[in-house]
């Protein structure tokens, strides 16, 4: 049983999360798939439904009262989305449909224009597939050479390699701030440094830091952030990419056609300014206006306290996962990850597990959580990944413990 202290008041916080109050297959829901989406609280579905019911209008193009309210609101989501990870201005901040457009916008954009045979992109082994697939395929097309940091049993980045792997050659280092699945939380100010020192860009990947931990793009001095509206608490189809003004300002567009542009010609057409030279075509408007409200609310709670409620279930959850027989976890002690853990059951395909705890109302995902080549490195095909955020309470571990020890006797493992 828990017996420590609660950073956040997760009864009060729950109350605006509806969702969570249900019954899966008889049993309360305990929604433990943060890492693949999170949940979102009236506040944002009351925003993107204000907006559908009061002042839906496009963005930008007309002089009219609705057009205006909307142009505004969408902007002012920009404005509180670039201060929530510190860019300088809000021209560093371009509106995507999640982090892997944001990654795909980068590869395209800047990859298709910088890279050359003989230079090298750096990746790490435990990215995401989507920091991984974009820059094989740049890397193919642009007759770049595509690298990797590899990870240890303990899934920790080789920093002892990375002296070896990032040399003058080096264009530009992409890398995860937090992994999906080992749960790692990277030493990214380190990172980013490292690759500046020979010269080659830092590209970071936040689909699973920006929902967690205080974000600082200054202070971190990386020239490129990607992360998803849907993993923090706001709508789906609506992500950001952050990136150095002058270096947003020095790429090509990504996708072409209205509103990116300032002037068209039957034959030539040139670029509008940033951030808008990269959003194409009518945006979601309604995922940003709720994105909006999205960052109010976790401002609202706190980052910082954010991430410590999520150490303590973390710990504890890993804790209490320790005694079912069977159980390995895979990746760092909590106190150097996020607030997820991936594990297997000796004798339970991490399937069959998801299955039975979805009978007992626990939800979690199963499988490689795009992460193949992580699972490849421990030489399994799949986990269960259990993931938690700031709703989540230590009764939910404990009630993830009770479901695999019941899916251990299902399996009849005890006898
Ligand atoms: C580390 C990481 N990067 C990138 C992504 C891709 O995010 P999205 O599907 O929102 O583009 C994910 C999604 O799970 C992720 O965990």
């Amino acid at each position: 049983m828990f017996k420590g202290e609660l950073p956040l008041n997760v009864e009060e916080i729950r109350k605006d999360f509806p969702v969570l109050d249900q019954e899966v297959n008889g049993h309360p829901l305990v929604y433990l798939d943060n890492a693949a989406t999170s949940q979102r609280p009236l506040q944002v579905v009351q925003a993107v439904e204000d907006f559908y019911e009061k002042y839906n209008a496009n963005v930008h193009r007309g002089i009219h009262k609705l057009s205006e309210e909307s142009s505004e609101v969408y902007e002012n989501a920009r404005t509180k989305v670039a201060k929530f990870i510190n860019a300088r201005s809000d021209r560093e901040l371009i509106y995507t449909r999640n982090s892997t457009e944001s990654i795909n916008l980068v590869a395209y954009s800047w990859g298709m224009e910088n890279l050359k045979p003989g230079d090298e992109v750096l990746v790490t082994e435990m990215e995401h597939h989507a920091n991984l697939v974009p820059w094989q395929l740049i890397c193919q097309r642009t007759g770049a050479t595509y690298k990797y940091v590899p990870i240890d049993d303990t899934g920790h980045l080789r920093m002892d390699l990375l002296d070896d792997l990032l040399t003058e050659k080096t264009k530009l280092f992409a890398f995860t701030a937090a992994s999906n699945t080992v749960g790692t939380i990277n030493p990214v100010k380190e990172l980013v440094k490292a690759a500046h020192e020979v010269g080659a860009l830092a590209l970071v990947d936040g689909a699973q830091a920006a929902p967690h931990m205080k974000i600082d793009v200054q202070d971190w001095d990386c020239d490129f952030f990607a992360f998803s509206g849907h993993k923090m608490l706001g709508p789906t189809g609506i992500g950001f990419l952050y990136g150095k003004e002058e270096i947003l300002d020095a790429m090509p567009p990504f996708l072409t056609g209205g509103d990116m542009i300032r002037e068209v010609h039957i034959d030539s057409a040139t670029w509008n300014d940033l951030p808008w030279k990269f959003e194409a075509g009518t945006p979601n408007i309604a995922g940003a206006i709720g994105m909006g409200a999205a960052v109010d609310y976790l401002q609202k709670i706190g980052m910082d306290r954010i991430h410590a409620h999520e150490q303590v279930l973390i710990k504890y959850a890993m804790e209490r996962l320790s005694e079912v027989p069977g159980l390995t976890m895979y990746g760092p002690p909590a106190e150097e990850r996020g607030g997820l853990v991936a594990f297997t059951v000796e004798g339970l395909h991490p399937h069959d597990i998801a299955s039975i705890l979805d009978a007992y109302g626990v939800a979690v995902r199963a499988g490689h959580h795009c992460a193949q080549p992580v699972h490849d490195h421990f030489g399994i095909p799949a986990t269960a990944r259990a993931s938690f955020y700031l709703y989540n309470t230590p009764e939910e571990a404990d009630a993830l413990v009770n479901a695999l020890l019941e899916a251990r006797k299902i399996f009849r493992l005890d006898e």
